[in-house]
């Protein structure tokens, strides 16, 4: 042991002849990470060491001249790729979102101590949905990605918007939201791009089932406005007011059905007898048609 540290030693007082070029790496989540350690030498080296830019970090060594292995600190995902008499280059799997650093491969001989510095990025593919809600918008999630998504829609929108919220570790869910009350298309597209993936995803507008919603709604709304009329020709005292409030409803409908507001993720769901009720109130059954 004292042996091995005064090797140790006296190589460290060796010049440092050179920090050397670096070499980043950009690794996917639980896949295989190799960290080369090329040969800038032309002397045979005799202590080969990986560390990593942290305390208590991983330090790995090898001593040619024992050709012995020495480990302190290092999870048994962080090994030599090959013999590391032949090629110390270093092996993480599966990788880690922690594992993400700064890592130097130092070679000593008799001409001094070389540096190659790898940078390790750990990158993660988001999961992607395409869903709609309610009020005919179309969303498309990318969650938990790293680094963030980029989202895009054909056809392209003015109409869209997007939310990002940045997790702990280090990924970013972005959503973005079309809307599409005020546009004929029969399919709407979500693209996802990022560094580990692309992903396409499609939306046939047609067949969602808002239409059908609205029809049952449209149904239901009929037959509490044929109740509401009832009603408003039994109070025939109320005609004048019901005349006046004629003109409101349509125009709130009509503006209602052109202006589209980006909803928040946690939108309240609209249950279905609001509808019936307002328009018994306003005993304005048309109006509800002008929604479609
Ligand atoms: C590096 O290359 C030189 C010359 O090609 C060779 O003598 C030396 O053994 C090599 N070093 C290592 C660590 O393989
Ligand atoms: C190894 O890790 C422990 C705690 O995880 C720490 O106390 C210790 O100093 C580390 N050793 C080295 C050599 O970094
Ligand atoms: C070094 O040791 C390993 C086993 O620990 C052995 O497979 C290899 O042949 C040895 N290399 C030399 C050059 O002695
Ligand atoms: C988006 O809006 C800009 C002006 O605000 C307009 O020039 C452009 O044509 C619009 N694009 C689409 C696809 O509607
Ligand atoms: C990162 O954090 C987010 C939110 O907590 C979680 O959904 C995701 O699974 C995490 N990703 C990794 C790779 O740990
Ligand atoms: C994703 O698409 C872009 C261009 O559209 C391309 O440059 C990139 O290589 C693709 N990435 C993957 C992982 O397929
Ligand atoms: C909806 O369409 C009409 C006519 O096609 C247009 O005048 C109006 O500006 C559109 N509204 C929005 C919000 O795009």
């Amino acid at each position: 042991m004292a042996q091995k540290w005064a090797v140790l030693a006296v190589l460290l007082f060796l010049p440092i002849n050179l920090v050397e070029a670096h070499n980043w790496v950009s690794v996917e989540i639980g896949r295989e990470a190799v960290l080369s350690c090329p040969n800038i030498s032309n002397v045979p080296s005799l202590l080969v060491t990986w560390r990593r830019n942290c305390r208590s970090c991983c330090f790995l060594s090898y001593r040619r001249d024992h050709n012995e292995t020495s480990r302190l600190n290092c999870s048994e995902r962080i090994t030599w790729k090959y013999s590391p008499g032949r090629d110390p280059a270093l092996r993480i799997y599966p990788v880690d979102l922690g594992d993400e650093g700064i890592y130097t491969c130092e070679f000593a001989n008799t001409e001094g101590n070389f540096h190659f510095l790898s940078p390790l990025t750990v990158i993660v593919p988001p999961t992607v949905t395409l869903t709609h809600d309610k009020s005919r918008v179309a969303v498309c999630q990318a969650s938990a990605g790293k680094p963030a998504a980029d989202i895009s829609w054909i056809p392209a929108s003015n109409h869209s918007s997007e939310e990002e919220f940045r997790h702990p570790n280090g990924t970013v869910t972005r959503v973005s939201y079309f809307g599409w009350a005020n546009s004929s298309f029969p399919s709407v597209t979500c693209l996802v791009t990022h560094a580990a993936m692309n992903q396409t995803l499609v939306m046939d507008l047609r067949y969602t089932s808002h239409r059908l919603l609205y029809i049952l709604t449209g149904a239901a709304a009929g037959t509490i406005a044929v109740i509401g009329l009832t009603l408003c020709l039994i109070f025939r005292h109320r005609a004048c007011c019901l005349r006046k409030r004629a003109q409101g409803p349509a125009e709130h409908s009509t503006a209602r059905a052109s202006k589209f507001s980006p909803p928040r993720a946690t939108r309240a769901t609209v249950s279905p007898p609001d509808f019936p009720e307002s328009i018994y109130v306003n005993c304005k059954p048309r109006s509800i048609y002008i929604t479609l």
